[in-house]
């Protein structure tokens, strides 16, 4: 855990409208180097091979992730977004009032429509990409200077090791979990996730989640597979960052990415596929890769809207109100907690 960035303190939060550069205060939390080389280790001796999704985002990742949602073949920014603008005062009215805490907020672009329409909104948006984050809550100030903004680099698989900051003090926050990043969790984690955010939420706290659902194989297929090689670059970002993080000779020449549906587990499975057998160093040990062996980089599940109000009872939320496009491409749930 390292130390605080920016004016943490309590009375450093409201800022107020000013002539000088807003920047909202950063907590950063990152994972520890050793922490971190440890979920490696882990992730490489799993069969097959996998690391936590976080791992695709330092501030190249992050970049890349924002060209992603630009591309035609992934429609999930755009739907969604257009969603949170249309929806904007009914989700407000149903949410009420408390701190917006936004999970994975990114560059943090689809929470605007709320906090306009939120009466006295205050906001902390979580994200392990720590410089992207801090860009992300720099504009978003800018854009609302009297909200009282947080930026807090963390894993928020992790919460436990978060700091009681006064924006999170008491009970009853609103969660804002967008871009259907719980699909990035198998259904044990995605449950623990959302057990995570209950209790940091507190009693009587809501969450606002977006869910990416089932559809067409090519259309899935397609959208982490794009024509101009996005997603691809995104992928083996990851082995740059291996490389430089963790001392690695990973050669992005010897993989290829691939994107494919997986019909038993309803997801897409991102991985980087070994064209050869070969040997490669990492964080002071050796791997080996059979040919076609895959290193996967990512899932992302897509759940039914029954399906996923189902996992979210296992982990005691409840459905109150959801809201789809006109297709029914994906669901923004609102969720109460059951008891
Ligand atoms: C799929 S992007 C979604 C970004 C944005 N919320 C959206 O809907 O467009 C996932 C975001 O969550 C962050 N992220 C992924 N895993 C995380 C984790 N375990 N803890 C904190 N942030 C995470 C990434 O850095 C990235 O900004």
């Amino acid at each position: 855990m390292r130390g605080a960035t920016g004016a943490a303190e309590a009375g450093a939060v409201a800022v107020a409208a000013t002539a000088e550069p807003l920047a909202a205060p950063l907590l950063d939390l990152h994972p520890a180097p050793a922490d971190t080389r440890q979920l490696v280790i882990e992730g490489l001796s799993r069969s097959p091979k996998q690391l936590p999704a976080w791992f695709l985002y330092d501030a190249e990742g992050s970049r890349l992730f924002d060209l992603i949602c630009q591309q035609p073949e992934y429609s999930l920014t755009a739907t969604e977004t257009a969603l949170l603008e249309q929806q904007a005062p009914a989700i407000a009215a149903a949410l009420g009032s408390g701190t917006l805490v936004e999970f994975g907020a990114g560059s943090a672009r689809k929470v605007a429509p709320l906090l306009q329409a939120l009466a006295e909104p205050a906001y902390v948006a979580l994200d392990i990409s720590a410089e992207h984050l801090q860009t992300a809550c720099a504009r978003l100030q800018g854009q609302f200077p009297q909200v009282p903004i947080l930026g807090v680099c963390c894993d928020y698989s992790q919460l436990e090791q978060l700091p009681v900051h006064p924006l999170l003090r008491g009970s009853a926050h609103l969660g804002f979990f967008p871009g259907s990043s719980l699909g990035n969790f198998e259904p044990a984690a995605a449950q623990a996730l959302l057990l995570q955010f209950r209790r940091l939420l507190g009693p009587g706290g809501r969450l606002l989640i977006g869910i990416d659902q089932p559809k067409a194989v090519a259309r899935l297929e397609a959208a982490y597979n794009d024509a101009a090689g996005v997603s691809a670059a995104f992928a083996f970002n990851l082995l740059a960052r291996l490389n430089r993080d963790l001392w690695g000779d990973f050669d992005p020449t010897a993989f290829r990415y691939r994107a494919r549906w997986v019909p038993e587990a309803s997801w897409i499975e991102m991985a980087l596929v070994s064209l050869r057998p070969q040997q490669v160093q990492l964080a002071g040990r050796r791997w080996s890769f059979a040919e076609g062996e895959a290193l996967i980089t990512e899932t992302s599940a897509k759940y039914s809207p029954e399906a996923f109000l189902k996992l979210a009872a296992t982990a005691g939320w409840r459905g109150e109100k959801r809201w789809s496009d006109p297709a029914e491409d994906l669901s923004l749930h609102l969720l109460v907690q059951a008891n």
